[in-house]
């Protein structure tokens, strides 16, 4: 754990301290605007007659160290003999650190509404269940890989190693790390089990939502076996360490801010299954480019699964939307504006704690996934379930109603100005493909 640490600090240049003149927020506007993540504050201590905020990483700046750095930065307004510096420090231990959140909003939707979802139950059943594929007709990773009863068997591993090794280092990256995103599924099966009204009871309840829960994780569990397998057949990736990564990334969880509450829980999931049918979509267009039909042809076909799973959540909340469209569009401006949070946010592989960020930034880059991507998924969910036409809200819905509709060029804009500011031509070593470095 000693290499991390300066990895860990180098992102960060000290920032700027607001001189007594200078608004506060100056500091709050950096952690926010400035990097791709916020910081937790671990510890306040006085070093030699310096003030020292120990931070460690963390992907959202919660209320409580907002308030705690302000009052900080204000103590530093009145007192400016006082020196007060900002230091980070890795986490000693990022799995146990990362359990340590502050508190989180449970159950955040009342009884009457949760009941809502069992009276839909037969709708479920009609209109939900429907967008499963039977399993005799579904397509299984074997059929996209080398047969090991085959004679033909290390031919066509051969072949498989023979076309993969066109592909660049950088794709390779973004593809591992979709695979282990996708390899977290026992995290997003647990998750989707939170969810008041809708949740799998027993493991095996009968109700058209459990069912759903059930036979979404099975089909879903064939893309991370799929990828793993071809991955693995190339030779290119280092298994040990993608093999930790998951580990690690399963143990760490995720934070989804879905509050128990199946209005935040279902519009979650339709905007992360449009974001995986775009990243999955995206990486078979770059396969294509590089030669490799066959992976392009399994990148595709996965693509083709998120989106049928797409279609069902996003019905499930045009009903919610039919049914209770205040509530409904409160929800939806309150999960935009804490941002959706990417399911592998706490990803993590042993040593680069901003692993995430480097592996986002190169999807970014290379076209996988991008900001602009975000911007489309959140316009294409609001034109989904028309937003802009829905009448009879109350002042705080029609406040939500704004803010939804015009939040797309704003995301936009951010995207742009982060863009101009970014650094090129530096690059970076990633553990999956044996440390060898790509540009970020
Ligand atoms: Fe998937
Ligand atoms: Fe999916």
């Amino acid at each position: 754990m000693s290499a991390p640490h300066s990895e860990f600090r180098r992102p960060w240049p000290p920032p700027p301290l607001p001189r007594p003149s200078e608004s506060p927020f100056l500091l709050l506007s950096f952690s926010s605007s400035d990097c791709t993540d916020s910081y937790f504050i671990r510890r306040v201590h006085f070093v030699s007659g310096e003030l020292h905020l120990a931070l460690s990483e963390f992907r959202q700046l919660m209320h409580a160290e907002t308030i705690y750095i302000y009052m900080l930065i204000l103590l530093h307004k009145f007192s400016p003999s006082l020196p007060c510096l900002l230091r980070i420090e890795a986490p000693k231990n990022p799995i146990i650190t990362r359990r340590n959140f502050p508190a989180q909003i449970t159950h955040s939707l009342p009884p009457h509404k949760v009941e809502l979802f069992k009276s839909l139950e037969s709708w479920a059943e009609d209109n939900v269940l429907p967008h499963l594929k039977p399993v005799e007709k579904c397509w299984q990773p074997q059929d996209f890989l080398p047969d090991p009863s085959s004679e033909g068997f290390y031919e066509q591993v051969r072949e498989l190693r023979a076309r993969s090794k066109e592909l660049p280092d950088d794709y390779l990256v973004c593809l591992v790390g979709d695979m282990i995103t996708e390899e977290a599924l026992p995290t997003y099966q647990s998750v989707f089990n939170t969810f008041d009204g809708v949740r799998d009871e027993t493991g095996a309840t009968a109700t058209s939502w459990a069912r759903w829960s059930r036979a979404w994780t099975a089909e879903e569990k064939r893309h991370g076996d799929l990828l793993n397998k071809y991955l693995y057949l190339t030779g290119r990736v280092d298994m040990k360490q993608i093999e930790k990564t998951i580990q690690y990334l399963i143990g760490s969880g995720m934070d989804a801010q879905t509050e128990n509450n199946p209005y935040l829980g279902f519009i979650y999931t339709s905007f992360q299954e449009r974001a995986t049918f775009i990243s999955h979509g995206n990486t078979a267009r770059l396969a294509k480019q590089h030669g490799d039909l066959k992976l392009a042809q399994i990148c595709g076909i996965i693509a083709s699964d998120e989106k049928r799973h797409e279609k069902a959540y996003t019905k499930v909340m045009e009903k919610i939307f039919e049914i209770d469209p205040n509530g409904a569009l409160l929800a939806f401006a309150d999960l935009m504006k804490k941002k959706i949070t990417m399911p592998a946010h706490f990803m993590f592989d042993g040593r680069d704690e901003r692993i995430f960020q480097h592996y986002s930034a190169l999807a970014q880059r290379l076209g996988v996934y991008t900001a602009n991507d975000y911007a489309d998924i959140l316009e294409f969910l609001v034109a989904r379930w028309k937003i802009g036409d829905l009448t009879g809200l109350s002042g705080e819905g029609n406040k939500a109603q704004d803010f939804v509709c015009s939040l797309g060029p704003k995301v936009r804009r951010i995207e742009e100005r982060a863009r101009a500011r970014a650094k090129e031509g530096s690059t970076m070593s990633f553990c999956w493909i044996f440390d060898r470095k790509v540009q970020r």
